[in-house]
């Protein structure tokens, strides 16, 4: 479980809950993603990026409804809590904790470089508006939030879209720069990309995509399903027409979720003049055998919120064990300290000098004393008999907190109560250090 462990692979990815899933989404991250953490040798970190959610919308329920259908999408698919951290970035705090250290090591000439913020003000610069125009902190922000998430869990693979790319890049030189500066606290992440995860068309045969308004949900009811994949544009080629199965959207969907034999027999379909009707069918249920078990589940448990909420507060706290004690480190890091144990610290790195101590006894007369001496063994204080071990206890206990004491001739006296006495030529000011530095 060790992050220095070379042999175990931290991969982090975050999901943001703007949108309900759909078939892209599942394909090309859901299954890919659960996959890859059941295999050996890797920790999994998966989690609902609902800051950046508060970038792309403010509607408070899309955010809600969102968040719901995402976690109950993923657990429906199969994902085991047990063996993977799966959490809502919002339900740790100390993510944006280390936002603000690491926006304070991250160049606002880098920001100014990243896609998403160029692309806003290119359109701005283009329609002569003042180049900021509408543009907000969370967006220029939105690299050194997504850098918090995944430096704080040390991941070392970021699997993501190309479109994330920059992001990942921008993360590793917050994480040099931090280090350089304060030591090697981080892990340099690495993106990536894989080539064999479907990227799946949408109804209209563009990239599915929100953005496009051409997705097919996930778990649309079977009715829904059908009637959307019935929708899929296609050319006007008659039943008997041979159809060319590359570049087709609904050859690329098969093919996502059918087996490579399946997939060779849709091919020799298609050259052999399958009518689209038909192709549509035999992709409808191709799609709902693969997503109907799922459907079962995912119903289930939008059906009982609680159920998810729990999953995400147990994943909440698994992550906080590690944020809250690595953060702790970071703080200390930078600076943000305990004064109380920051100088106690520098106080005990000076050269290892024994420190005072007490010792108790009984004596022939049956009572129990107290010694204090000092680090070479010196007496500074001989303690008074008491009746009891415990009596005697408490009294050390008491003057090792720091209970206030006052010396009348040789007494010494706490509470009113006379204690014991200070040695022959020791001062009441070296029992006090005595004390100080025991309790540093
Ligand atoms: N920006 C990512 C996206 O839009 C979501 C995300 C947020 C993310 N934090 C992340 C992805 C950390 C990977 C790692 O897809």
């Amino acid at each position: 479980m060790s992050v220095s462990h070379p042999s175990v692979q931290r991969v982090l990815t975050g999901i943001t809950p703007s949108g309900t899933p759909h078939l892209g989404n599942y394909a090309g991250a859901i299954r890919p993603a659960i996959a890859a953490s059941r295999q050996p040798g890797v920790e999994s970190f998966y989690f609902l990026a609902d800051y950046h959610a508060l970038i792309k919308t403010t509607d408070p329920a899309r955010v809600q409804r969102s968040t719901l259908e995402i976690s109950a999408s993923w657990l429906a698919a199969g994902l085991d809590t047990e063996r993977v951290w799966f959490y809502r970035q919002s339900d740790i705090p100390e993510i944006p904790e280390l936002t603000w250290l690491l926006a304070c090591v991250a160049g606002k000439g880098l920001l100014n470089r990243a896609h998403a913020y160029k692309a806003a003000v290119d359109k701005n610069v283009a329609a002569e508006e003042d180049p900021d125009a509408g543009v907000n902190m969370g967006l220029f922000m939105y690299p050194v939030l997504m850098a918090a998430d995944i430096l704080m869990f040390k991941s070392h693979k970021v699997p993501v879209g190309r479109d994330q790319i920059q992001h990942i890049e921008m993360a590793r030189d917050m994480a040099a720069s931090f280090n350089h500066l304060y030591g090697e606290h981080f892990v340099l992440p690495e993106a990536e990309v894989d080539a064999s995860v479907a990227t799946l068309p949408g109804l209209d045969g563009r990239k599915m995509s929100k953005s496009y308004d051409n997705t097919i949900p996930l778990f649309a009811p079977a009715a829904e399903l059908k009637r959307l994949i019935f929708s899929i544009v296609t050319d006007s080629k008659a039943p008997g027409e041979p159809k060319e199965a590359e570049g087709s959207a609904l050859f690329q969907l098969y093919q996502a979720f059918a087996t490579a034999e399946e997939t060779r027999a849709m091919r020799t379909a298609f050259e052999e003049g399958i009518a689209w009707g038909e192709a549509k069918q035999a992709l409808f249920e191709r799609v709902d055998a693969a997503v109907a078990p799922m459907r079962v589940k995912y119903e289930a448990l939008i059906a009982e919120p609680h159920v998810i909420e729990r999953h995400l507060q147990e994943g909440a706290e698994k992550a906080r064990a590690i944020a809250t004690s690595f953060m702790a480190e970071l703080r200390h890091a930078v600076g943000l300290r305990n004064l109380a144990v920051a100088f106690a610290a520098k106080a005990a790195d000076k050269p290892k000098v024994a420190l005072p101590q007490f010792k108790q006894y009984r004596e022939a007369d049956g009572r129990f004393y107290f010694k204090f001496v000092d680090g070479d063994g010196r007496l500074l204080v001989q303690g008074a008999g008491f009746d009891s071990p415990r009596d005697a206890g408490r009294c050390v206990a008491a003057l090792k907190q720091g209970t206030p004491f006052h010396i009348e001739g040789d007494g010494m006296h706490v509470d009113g109560a006379r204690i014991g006495d200070l040695a022959d030529g020791v001062h009441a000011d070296e029992v006090r250090r005595a004390l100080a530095s025991l309790a540093a």
